[in-house]
């Protein structure tokens, strides 16, 4: 049975440019994103795993090599085009909490704003994802009222409504104590192997043998 590929990176390379020098945070990066799975990112800190989720999400455009999502070669488009496609065929979980919701809107409220910029997602698909989650009692709580480990499945949540070909979370367990990261992780995968990609930068061992694939990278090359 042959894999259906949700995303994939060709010759991805990245330099960053600064006031001291050049960075090359990636070079010839080749990987894939293989539907209802979920594949780990793992390196050491400074490795380039932040760098790669970023293009990978089409937040930031590769200096050399293609980016391709949902069919679509995400790479070449400009910022406008970009984030059209992005909202439609990504979602992005933020590491930080605070990145992913807004304090005054409710979980629901999330939901829907969600699913309204991503053109997709009934409100009979938000009780679906809410009750995947764990979350359906905790529908009309504000952030401040849901747990940290609560907020960062919200925050997956919002990432799937709408089922974007590729959702891409920068490490979503660190800020979690094992338990609750442990719990996040059941999630993701129930997630992905609903139907959907997922990829996850992670320094984290557990999410990595918890994952389908994992690729490896140190000072911005794939290890074989
Ligand atoms: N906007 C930027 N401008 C210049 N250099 C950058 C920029 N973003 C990242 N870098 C550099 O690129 C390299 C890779 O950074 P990146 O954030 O991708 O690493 P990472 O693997 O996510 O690290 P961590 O595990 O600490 O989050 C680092 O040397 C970093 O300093
Ligand atoms: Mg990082």
């Amino acid at each position: 049975m042959s894999v259906e590929i949700a995303a994939s990176c060709d010759t991805v390379s990245k330099v960053y440019k600064s006031a001291s020098g050049e960075v090359h945070a990636l070079t010839d990066i080749d990987v894939e994103f293989p539907v209802g799975q979920v594949t780990a990112v793992m390196g050491p800190s400074g490795s380039g795993k932040s760098s790669l989720l970023r293009i990978v999400a089409g937040l930031e455009r590769p200096t050399s090599g293609w980016m391709e999502v949902g069919g679509v070669m995400i790479s070449t488009l400009g910022a406008r085009r970009r984030r059209r496609v992005r909202r439609r065929l990504v979602g992005y979980v933020f590491q930080r909490p605070s990145d992913n919701l807004i304090s005054y809107l409710s979980l629901l409220e999330h939901m829907h704003l969600a699913a309204r910029l991503r053109g997709r997602g009934t409100s009979d698909e938000v009780d679906e994802v809410l009750t995947l989650l764990g979350l359906a009692p905790r529908r009309g709580n504000l952030p401040h009222q849901l747990s940290g480990g609560e907020q960062q499945r919200a925050a997956f949540g919002q990432a799937v409504i709408g089922d974007p070909a590729l959702v891409v979370a920068d490490e979503p367990t660190a800020e979690l104590d094992a338990r609750s990261g442990a719990s996040l992780l059941g999630t993701i995968q129930r997630l992905a192997h609903a139907g959907t990609a997922v990829v996850v930068a992670t320094h984290d061992e557990a999410v990595a043998e918890a994952s389908d694939r994992v690729y490896r990278i140190e000072r911005g090359e794939l290890v074989r």
